[in-house]
């Protein structure tokens, strides 16, 4: 039989197949098979995912809770959506995650595919009911990347010109700015745009932006100025929320009680599915008017429940807490004994290594650390206004000897890039953000 590989590799395949404009690329990862919080790769080594897919396979791979509920799912779907019927599996999910999200008693759940489309919707949705279109961003903020989405972002790495932009706010501890400065420019958005203005989105740990945490209270405040000029509060908890940072909601940890709350990534446990939790009058507003043929689809919800069941069953929000702590010390010990390691921090298992900002040595830049940790072993990526900070988001099934192990192997990758001994990634193919 004729191979049909051509005698090419599966990442040669992918080159030559698939679209560059929905890759991300860092180093020639080319998975065949995943177990647990391992990637198996077409050359076929074992390689410790420590991204987790950019969060989206929180029980890591093949979880059996996850496959149990897909394969009944599919084998008896009820339909293929919540369009034009019921669906139990659908119906479950949004009954479970009202129950999980705090809020008034009147809510309701929109189902969508990605963090983009929910965060897309919830705009529309807001601006619909409120008759106010425009948004807040915080500056560095990442909602998505359809049009709608982008509108709702201000972070470099988009092409933002053309959209509706939102206004912008300094993120505290960004380019001097601190919360003075923060709470200022924001009040006097406020004052002079509020009635023009139905919500402000924010991440409640910044992830695309360099994993940056809020001071303690900035938050609030920024929830307690917005409420007084009746703006919407939505936390989008795409990459941050459901368990990662130690609490069920990363809103939680800073004190906030949003209106809306957008879910995404981790959600579906590696299957397309998101939802915008929120307030009846606004999820309600007008039949047909935020909708997609799949969203709600059995075979995604059943997934998404299996995902928020292991949560609690397995005490994953406690265990993101403790691996998390181990985690950050170890990594913090090892950014303390290279230069090129600037700090480490995080929160639970959303957990950020920032190097030196080496604009001008690729050499010694994260391009070439996590290039040495893929060679290694070990997948993780970097994101930052100033690509400079890597971002462990794990599976938060990961146990405390893969922590060790995730440990050694960045120790050892940190060495090789300070002592030169890391080759740095050829940028036409490998740009990252
Ligand atoms: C905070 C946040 N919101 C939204 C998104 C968009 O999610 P998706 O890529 O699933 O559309 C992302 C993706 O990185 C994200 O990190």
């Amino acid at each position: 039989m004729q191979d049909p590989s051509g005698g090419k590799t599966l990442y040669q395949r992918d080159a030559e197949s698939v679209a560059r404009a929905e890759k991300l690329r860092f180093f020639p990862l080319a998975a065949t098979a995943g177990d647990g919080v391992r990637l198996r790769t077409a050359d076929d080594r074992e390689v410790l995912d420590m991204s987790a897919s950019w969060g989206a396979a929180s029980l890591g791979y093949g979880h059996p809770a996850v496959v149990e509920a897909v394969t009944r799912a599919v084998r008896g779907a009820a339909s293929a959506s919540t369009l034009s019927g019921a669906n139990i599996e659908a119906v479950e999910l949004a009954e479970h995650l009202l129950a999980l999200t705090p809020g008034g008693a009147d809510r309701r759940v929109w189902l969508g595919h990605s963090g983009s489309d929910a965060n897309e919707a919830a705009a529309r949705l807001i601006a619909r009911a409120t008759g106010r279109p425009r948004t807040i961003a915080f500056d560095g903020g990442y909602h998505g990347c359809t049009v709608g989405s982008m509108g709702l972002s201000a972070h470099p790495a988009l092409d933002l010109s053309g959209e509706d932009r939102p206004f912008v706010v300094p993120w505290p501890g960004a380019d001097g700015a601190d919360v003075d400065a923060a709470l200022a420019a924001l009040d006097d958005i406020l004052e002079r745009h509020a009635a023009a203005i139905g919500a402000l989105f924010l991440e409640p740990i910044q992830s695309d932006a360099g994993v940056r945490l809020a001071p303690a209270g900035f938050l609030r405040e920024v929830q307690r100025r917005c409420s007084a000029h009746g703006v919407l509060l939505v936390s989008d908890e795409v990459k941050a929320g459901l368990g990662r940072t130690g609490w069920l909601h990363a809103f939680e940890g800073e004190g906030l009680e949003p209106d809306l709350a957008v879910f995404g990534k981790g959600l579906g446990g590696g299957l397309p599915i998101s939802a915008v939790v929120g307030p009846a009058d606004v999820l309600d507003v007008e039949w047909a008017y935020a909708l997609t043929t799949t969203a709600g689809n059995p075979v995604c919800s059943a997934a998404a429940l299996a995902v928020l069941r292991t949560l609690e069953a397995e005490g994953l929000v406690e265990r993101a807490q403790t691996v998390g702590a181990r985690l950050l010390s170890g990594l913090q010990a090892s950014a303390d004994a290279y230069d090129v390691a600037v700090e480490a921090r995080g929160r639970g298992l959303m957990v950020a290594l920032e190097l030196a900002r080496e604009d001008t040595n690729p050499a010694r830049s994260a391009g070439a650390f996590v290039a040495r940790c893929f060679e290694l072993g070990l997948v993780a990526f970097y994101v930052g206004e100033h690509s400079n900070v890597v971002e462990l988001t794990p599976p938060l099934i990961l146990d405390d000897a893969d922590c060790d192990r995730a440990l050694e192997i960045m120790d050892q990758a940190l060495g090789d890039v300070e002592h030169g001994r890391a080759a740095a990634p050829d940028p036409a193919l490998f740009a990252g953000w």
